[in-house]
């Protein structure tokens, strides 16, 4: 299976998934890593991992149709099944879901359906709330709203700042999305409507649900 991901920044979460292929827990190749930042930090380390990174500037084309089209067209022609969304910081236009849609996944730093959208854990820090998390779910034309895959439950501190919700969070995603994907490759993943069914995983576990296996 060939992954495609797509990234605007500094790729933490790319680097976790690279490692986790390199590790052979995910069983699968990336075939490109797609940026609409010429200096995302995520491009380095694609390079440093030997894997192909673009830049593709938006600037360069008169509608956001076109765009995504010369992206499908490359995660095409790079034989991509799977497209992964690592902190890209776009809103896909519906001809790339409808291409892409049931293989295209997205990490969101909250527990959707909560603070879904922009700055979700300064807007959690804010309102008060007591949980906060992360969730790796199928990406629909809804934004942030797709169905369910895995969530992880961190708490809120009292003088949490956005950055230190951020900072427990991230390390969650950074377990989260590998494991997601390697369930994807390993075609456990089963999908009911909005409701996602891993295969054999283990349901009911605190923090992460399902249980992890492997990260
Ligand atoms: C992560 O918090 C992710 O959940 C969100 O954007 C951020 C990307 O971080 N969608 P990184 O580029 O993976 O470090």
């Amino acid at each position: 299976m060939n992954i495609g991901v797509l990234i605007s920044g500094r790729g933490t979460n790319l680097e976790a998934i690279i490692k986790a292929v390199k590790e052979g827990k995910i069983k699968a190749n990336i075939s490109i890593v797609i940026s609409n930042k010429a200096d995302a930090r995520g491009l380095k380390i694609a390079e440093k991992y030997g894997i192909r990174g673009i830049f593709i500037n938006p600037d360069g084309f008169s509608s956001r149709e076109d765009f995504d089209r010369a992206v499908a067209n490359l995660l095409e022609k790079n034989n991509v099944d799977l497209v992964i969304l690592a902190g890209y910081m776009r809103i896909l236009s519906d001809c790339f879901i409808d291409k892409f849609e049931g293989r295209l996944l997205n990490i969101h730093p909250s527990l959707i359906p909560a603070f879904q959208g922009l700055k979700p854990q300064k807007r959690a820090v804010e309102y008060g709330v007591m949980f906060s998390g992360c969730t790796v779910h199928f990406v629909t034309k809804e934004l942030d709203n797709g169905p369910v895959i895995i969530q992880a439950v961190v708490p809120v501190l009292p003088d949490d700042t956005e950055e230190s919700l951020s900072e427990r969070i991230l390390k969650y995603e950074h377990r989260i999305y590998p494991q997601a994907i390697k369930w994807y490759v390993d075609g456990r993943i089963k999908l009911d409507g909005r409701k996602v069914f891993v295969e054999k995983a283990v349901y009911g576990t605190v923090p992460v649900n399902p249980e992890l296996e492997d990260f």
